[in-house]
């Protein structure tokens, strides 16, 4: 079974979406059985929450579901998951300084290193913004999700 990781700041906005739309292609695609996926924060402040309200409404209009807890992660996880990747350039950031040993190197990416033409760009926190800004994460999570799966599916094969 291939996993992937997704990690944003508080783990109630942009990675939870990344987590319910990557499922939901994975489950389209017929690939439950092959490839799973979680999320969370580098920061544990809403630890146990559900995903942000708003985030969940702009999502659910699309016709996902999201369904996660927050939770913050760990050092662990670079041993539990085949890819972790950060939402932005400072949760990267962040992910290479806890990762063990050379694992930043071989499993640590950026969503938007999928998402064509966007190649090295962030998701943008859409926490303290409007509804655009959910818009925009919904935007870029969508266009990067059969890029990221292929992947995963080709780097485990
Ligand atoms: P996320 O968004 O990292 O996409 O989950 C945020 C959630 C909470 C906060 C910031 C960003 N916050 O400052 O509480």
């Amino acid at each position: 079974m291939a996993s992937i990781l997704f990690v944003c700041l508080g783990n109630i906005c942009r990675s939870p979406t990344a987590e319910g739309v990557v499922r939901h292609r994975i489950e389209a695609r017929g690939l439950s059985e092959q490839l799973e996926v979680d999320s969370a924060g580098t920061t544990g402040y809403h630890a146990g929450e559900r995903a942000d309200a708003r985030m969940r409404a702009h999502a659910s209009r699309r016709g996902y579901d999201l369904t996660s807890r927050a939770r913050q992660v760990s050092a662990s996880d670079f041993e539990r998951f085949d890819l972790v990747v950060a939402m932005d350039g400072a949760n990267h950031g962040d992910l290479a300084d806890m990762a063990p040993g050379e694992t930043a190197e071989t499993k640590l990416i950026r969503y938007c290193d999928f998402v064509p033409g966007r190649e090295g760009e962030d998701v943008p926190d859409p926490y303290y913004g409007g509804a655009e800004g959910f818009e925009r994460v919904l935007d870029l999570i969508e266009a990067g999700a059969d890029p990221l799966i292929d992947h995963v599916l080709k780097v485990t094969s």
